[in-house]
C-alpha cells in the first residue's frame, strides 16, 4: 500500500510541527457529515473540516456550479476595468444581507486577507477623514483572525506569534467576555459583560482615542475556546465605539452564513458592525472565497477621494468567477434548506446532548450558540483547572471511534456542517461520551 504520509513530507503543512502531523489522517472523499479514509475509516466530521463545510461533503449542486463556471469562465482580472458576472451578481445578493447599511463588497480567498483588508479599509477611512492618526486596532485575548502578518498580531494567542516577531505597532489586546472563567478585573455589582466592556473603554482612553482605529471581535470565540458572550456584552460594546469614534469589525468568518442560528451571529444581540469579515461557509469550502463588507459611510470615503488617495488594495483573486459563482449556489442551497432554523433546533439538541456529559468529573462546562459548541476540560471543577493533556487524549480516543473533534488548549470544539440530521447528532453525543468513558 502507498505510504502517504510518507510521501506528504513534500507539503509543508499549516501550523506546522513534525510531531503534531506524524499520524495524520488521509482523507478520500467526503459524503454529508461522514470522511472516508484512504485506510478504509468513516469518520463523523463534527469540525465540518475547519468551521466551513455547513452544507456537507459530496455536494453535486456546488460540484455543478464551479463546473459550468469553469468552462464559461473561470477567472478574469476583477481589479479596475474589469470585472465579471458571478461577482456582480453575489456582491448584489450580499449587498443588506447580513446587515443593514452594509452594502458594499471587497473579496478576499480567505478569511486572513478578509481580515488584513478590515485593518486597511480602517486606516484607508480615517485616512480619509482627516485623522491619519488613528491607526491601532484593540483586539480581545485568545481571539483567532489568521495569519497574514497583521492577522498574527491581531490574534491574542502567543503561540501564533512567538517565532514572528517582532509585532507590528498598533495591536492591543484585552479581555474577552469569557462568562466560565473571565480574566480581567471584576468590580463588586459588575458583569462580566460589563467588566469586559470597560477594558473596551478604558484601553481605548488608555491608548488615546486619537490613535485608535478599529474594534475587532469574533462573535463568538471560535479558536479561543468557543466563547459565547454574556449578552451585554455586545450592545454596551457598540456604544462604546460609537461614543469614541472606532470602527467595529466583526470577524463573522467562523459565526457567518448561519452557524450560530442566524445568518449573521450579532443579530443575537441586535448590533450591527461597520466592517463584516466573513470567509468559510460562503462557499461551504467547495472553493477559496471570503470578504469584507462595508458600511455606506465607508464606502462613501472611497468615492469623494482624489486619485493619489485611491484604495490601492486588491488580490489577484478577488472577486474570482468560479469561487463567486460556487457561493451563489451555496447561498442558494443555505437559504432553500434554512440553514439558520437548522443551526438553532440541531445546536439545541447537539447542546442538550452535551451537556448530559457534565456527569464525568473532568467537564467543567459545556456551552454553546446554534451548531458551534465547547466542552470545557478540567482536572478540578472547583478550581477550574485546566487539563489540556486529558482533552488531549479524549480527542485521540474519539477520533478511534470515529468522530472528529478538534482540541483547542483544553475545549473539544463542535461546529458540524449544518447539514448533519438529528441521528448524527446524537452520535456525536455517543462517540464523546465513549470516549469520555475510556478515560475513568
Ligand atoms: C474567526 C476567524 N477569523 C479568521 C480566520 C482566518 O481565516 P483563513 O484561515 O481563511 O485565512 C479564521 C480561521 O479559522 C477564523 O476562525
Amino acid at each position: 500500500m502507498t505510504n502517504w504520509l510518507e510521501k506528504d513530507k513534500k507539503q509543508l503543512h499549516p501550523v506546522y510541527h513534525p510531531k503534531s502531523h506524524a499520524n495524520a489522517l488521509v482523507i478520500e472523499r467526503g459524503e454529508g457529515v461522514w470522511l472516508y479514509t484512504v485506510d478504509g475509516q468513516k469518520i463523523l466530521d463534527g469540525m465540518a473540516g475547519l468551521w466551513n463545510v455547513n452544507a456537507g461533503y459530496g455536494r453535486e449542486e456546488l460540484a455543478r456550479a464551479a463546473y459550468d463556471q469553469m468552462k464559461q469562465l473561470a477567472f478574469t482580472s476583477n481589479f479596475s476595468g474589469m470585472t465579471n458576472l458571478p461577482s456582480i451578481q453575489l456582491a448584489e445578493k450580499l449587498s443588506g444581507f447580513a446587515y443593514d447599511g452594509l452594502n458594499t463588497t471587497f473579496f478576499t480567498s480567505g478569511g486572513s486577507e478578509a481580515n488584513d483588508s478590515a485593518f486597511k479599509t480602517a486606516r484607508y477611512y480615517w485616512k480619509r477623514k482627516g485623522k491619519p492618526t488613528k491607526y491601532k486596532v484593540i483586539a480581545r485575548k485568545g481571539s483567532y483572525h489568521g495569519v497574514t502578518l497583521s492577522a498574527t498580531f491581531a490574534t491574542g494567542l502567543e503561540k501564533y506569534q512567538t517565532m514572528f516577531g517582532p509585532a507590528p505597532d498598533g495591536f492591543v489586546h484585552i479581555p474577552a467576555p469569557n462568562p466560565y472563567r473571565y480574566e480581567g478585573d471584576l468590580k463588586p455589582g459588575e458583569t462580566v459583560g460589563q467588566a469586559a466592556a470597560r477594558a473596551l473603554e478604558e484601553a481605548i482612553l488608555r491608548e488615546g482615542v486619537d490613535t485608535v482605529a478599529a474594534f475587532i471581535a469574533e462573535p463568538v470565540m471560535g479558536v479561543g475556546g468557543v466563547i459565547v458572550p454574556p449578552d451585554d456584552y455586545f450592545p454596551l460594546v457598540r456604544a462604546i465605539c460609537d461614543k469614541y469614534q472606532v470602527l467595529f469589525i466583526a470577524d463573522e468568518v467562523i459565526t457567518g452564513f448561519g452557524r450560530t442560528g442566524e445568518w449573521f451571529a450579532l443579530k443575537h444581540w441586535k448590533v450591527k458592525p461597520d466592517i463584516l469579515s466573513f470567509a468559510k461557509a460562503i462557499t461551504s469550502g467547495y472553493a477559496q472565497l471570503g470578504g469584507i463588507q462595508i458600511s455606506d459611510e465607508i464606502r462613501e470615503t472611497m468615492e469623494s477621494a482624489a486619485e493619489s488617495e485611491a484604495y490601492m488594495h486588491g488580490y489577484t483573486y478577488s472577486g474570482h468567477a468560479m469561487a463567486c459563482a460556487v457561493g451563489i449556489k451555496n447561498l442558494e442551497l443555505m437559504e432553500k434548506e434554512d440553514y439558520p432554523a437548522r443551526a438553532k433546533r440541531l445546536g439545541k439538541q447537539l447542546l442538550e446532548g452535551l451537556k448530559t456529559l457534565s456527569e464525568f468529573s473532568f467537564v467543567g462546562d459545556v456551552r454553546g450558540l446554534g451548531l458551534v459548541c465547547g466542552v470545557e476540560i478540567v482536572s478540578n471543577k472547583e478550581t477550574k483547572t485546566a487539563d489540556p493533556a486529558l482533552t488531549s487524549r479524549i480527542f485521540k480516543a474519539a477520533q478511534e471511534r470515529g468522530l472528529r473533534t478538534r482540541p483547542l488548549g483544553n475545549v473539544l470544539a463542535f461546529a458540524p456542517p449544518l447539514a448533519i440530521h438529528e441521528s448524527e447528532v446524537d452520535e456525536i453525543v455517543k462517540r464523546l461520551g465513549a470516549a469520555m468513558d475510556a478515560m475513568v
